[in-house]
């Protein structure tokens, strides 16, 4: 049985796709999870594009653990200096610098002949190699370069220190059938090959970022790049879930398998969707709410007679939890407890009692609690940022009526009301907000609302996403009140764009 790596770059191929930015807390939310998962590489950012991205990789190099921590690079001096001061404190850190190898990229973006693009692999592989025994080479839209060329950009840079090599589909461009064969040639003309270990990494344009990760395996690949829900550029990555439930699931086929826990990738997955602000189509594979729903009157008698007619993996095996209504009213502190341990949940004391207290709260609009409500509220709580919270809302809205809201907002010791009009409630809210706050300049991008649960008593849980210069920052609110959720959720946007304006 191979072994194959999982590196994970949800936190920079993922992060850096339109509306799924996050802030460092969510970003380190996010490393936690990927850790107790047991991706094997986490690619935490691009140390050079930002203090912020720095930043965080920092962190999360000091952070995790369990894991290697990796920074991007271009291939220049400037990126590998700020990836190996980002990523030096990691117990095993590695540098991941690239460059294109595709005519098309060399002749316009880098302008660059394909000489000097061998120079500069060269070059910079070597001085990455001093920093780092843990190197990893791109060769960025591989799957559209001439293969002698790239075999020889490829031999560089394990001739110069490359520890891993990585042939990515930077466009989503190839096929399963072209992908494995240009892993196999690749592998099979470059010296050396069998010194390091080969990456693949794959868009979706066409919707075969899976397809195609997989068959990269079939051509000698031991890492998978991939992303957890499938975000990252454009039509997004190949999906970890995926991948990562396809080896396992056809072990037999595959001849391989990776180390994740993957009775973790539904809270990794909900915790992602949560921080982004979306969530998971109906029909997504692995993690998405129909992905073991058996509708159909042939389907539940086939899986009433033998679960495997047309259940080829089991919700248990991705830790997708039956829901279960237990808790109520008088259930106390010990059992709710119990119980976000069974979901996976393990709560600092302080984190413990003000989800109790939520909860406790909770209990007195709501006829009964499920698992959906109490994940609901726990991952909400573990997710508010510092900032203005809400004392108190009043709003006059009808369909005669020029809708008016109040709002009082407390800021460290202060107390702030404001009233303004809107065209509807939750306008005329976001309104007397902004008269508090005075907020930097932003658009209104996205507002949705759902449903945590069934019944008419449910929460709503609003998202909200707001746009300045080029940054997305999701708010998200959660009350049996969706004006008090739509409320909650515009504050919690409007803290994150003051924090990141600070
Ligand atoms: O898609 C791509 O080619 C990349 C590289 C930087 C690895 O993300
Ligand atoms: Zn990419």
């Amino acid at each position: 049985m191979k072994q194959i790596k999982i590196f994970d770059t949800t936190l920079r191929d993922g992060e850096q796709s339109p509306g799924c930015s996050m802030n460092l807390a969510e970003k380190i939310k996010v490393a936690k999870r990927l850790e107790s998962l047991k991706v094997d590489v986490i690619e935490a950012g691009f140390a050079i594009s930002s203090k912020g991205d720095f930043e965080s990789v920092n962190t999360i190099a000091k952070e995790v653990k369990d894991c290697t921590v990796a920074s991007l690079a271009r291939a220049t001096v400037g990126d590998i200096d700020a990836a190996y001061e980002a990523v030096k404190c990691a117990v095993d850190p590695r540098i991941h610098l690239f460059i294109a190898t595709s005519p098309l990229h060399m002749e316009y973006k880098l302008k660059m002949t394909p000489e000097q693009v061998l120079e500069k692999t060269a070059a910079m592989v070597k001085y990455a190699a001093n920093y780092c025994s843990n190197v990893e080479f791109s060769c960025e839209d591989a799957t559209r370069s001439d293969y002698d060329f790239m075999c020889k950009v490829v031999d560089a840079a394990i001739k110069n220190g490359a520890t891993v090599i990585n042939l990515p589909d930077t466009v989503g461009y190839s096929s399963p059938a072209e992908i494995k064969a240009m892993f196999e040639y690749v592998i099979g003309h470059v010296e050396n090959s069998d010194k390091v270990e080969f990456s693949t990494h794959c868009h979706n344009d066409l919707g075969m970022a899976v397809a195609n990760a997989l068959a990269s395996v079939q051509g000698g690949a031991l890492q998978v790049e991939c992303t957890i829900n499938g975000i990252g550029e454009r039509a997004g990555n190949a999906s970890l879930e995926e991948v990562v439930m396809a080896l396992k699931t056809r072990r037999d086929y595959y001849g391989a398998d990776t180390r994740i826990d993957t009775t973790r990738i539904a809270r990794a997955s909900k915790t992602v969707y949560k921080i982004i602000g979306q969530s998971a189509p109906l029909n997504k594979p692995i993690v998405g709410k129909n992905a073991f729903a058996h509708e159909s009157g042939i389907h539940q008698h086939g899986v009433l007679a033998n679960k495997l007619t047309y259940e080829i993996l089991t919700p248990e095996s991705v830790g997708i939890t039956e829901n279960k209504m237990v808790l109520g009213k008088h259930s106390g502190k010990h059992a709710f407890e119990a119980r976000l341990k069974e979901l996976g949940y393990e709560l600092t004391p302080e984190e413990l009692l003000s989800a109790f207290e939520q909860f406790k709260a909770l209990c007195d609009k709501k006829k009964t609690v499920n698992d959906l409500d109490i994940e609901a509220l726990v991952s909400h709580d573990a997710i508010d940022t510092e900032g203005y919270s809400l004392v108190r809302f009043d709003v006059h809205a009808g369909n005669h009526t020029t809708a008016t809201s109040t709002i009082k907002l407390a800021h460290g010791d202060e107390v702030i009301e404001d009233v303004a009009l809107g065209d509807g409630p939750v306008d005329a809210a976001c309104n007397a907000i902004d008269k508090i706050v005075c907020p930097p300049e932003h658009t209104f991008d996205v507002y949705t609302i759902n449903s945590v649960s069934e019944g008419k008593d449910t929460m709503g849980e609003v998202m909200v996403k707001l746009k300045a210069n080029d940054k997305t920052y999701t708010g998200r609110g959660l009350s049996t009140d969706i004006l008090e959720a739509s409320i909650l959720a515009y504050l919690n946007a409007i803290n994150k764009l003051n924090a990141a304006n600070k």
